[in-house]
């Protein structure tokens, strides 16, 4: 049975795993890490995290980076006494092999996004999770908590109800 390594940054890897081969059946999720990931690392856009197999290859990621959600488009759990902006973590993508469809990965990664968000959270402030989910991926996101906000394709999860999750 496969092995997997935990989440790693990207710029952790003396020497960057293949990134190409990466296949997760969603080919603009596959082309972001291929095309963008090393440069948004670069510049500090966002962080990107892998998780590798036994035999060295991208088994998933995920990509985080700060955002913020208009107070006029957050849902009403979230609105209330924020700043015009409401602080959040986005998670860009997030996505394992399609080797590995339902061993657990995407959720591992799912947690992990989430103690790096809640740790992010401590140090600037950031009062949800965001994520852009497509539309395949909404059941996923829902069974770990996060809603609709007012913006088509955009789901939310409060930090409070991270941190209870990750306390549960
Ligand atoms: C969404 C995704 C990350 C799930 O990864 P996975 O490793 O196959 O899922 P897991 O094995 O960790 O499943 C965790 C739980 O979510 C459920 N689940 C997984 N994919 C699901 C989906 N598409 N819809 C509903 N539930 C889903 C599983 O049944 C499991 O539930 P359980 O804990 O009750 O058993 C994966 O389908 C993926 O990488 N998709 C392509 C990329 C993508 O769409 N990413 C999201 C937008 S960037």
């Amino acid at each position: 049975m496969t092995r997997f390594s935990r989440a790693r940054p990207l710029a952790d890897f003396d020497e960057p795993p293949e990134l190409s081969a990466f296949d997760s059946g969603l080919p603009t999720v596959d082309a972001w890490l291929t095309e963008h990931a090393a440069e948004a690392e670069e510049r500090g856009s966002a962080r990107t995290f892998i998780v590798t197999a036994d035999d060295g290859s991208v088994a998933g990621f995920s990509c985080l980076s700060m955002t913020s959600i208009a107070r006029a488009d957050g849902p009403k759990r979230l609105r209330a006494n924020m700043p015009r902006q409401i602080p959040a973590v986005l998670i860009g993508r997030l996505a394992r092999d399609a080797r590995y469809t339902g061993m657990g990965l995407g959720a591992s990664l799912m947690r992990d996004a989430m103690v790096r968000a809640v740790a992010a959270a401590r140090s600037v402030g950031a009062a949800a999770i965001l994520v852009d989910a497509d539309a395949g991926a909404v059941a996923f996101y829902t069974a770990v908590g996060f809603r609709p906000t007012r913006v088509e394709g955009q789901l939310y999860v409060t930090m409070a109800d991270v941190e209870a999750t990750l306390n549960a």
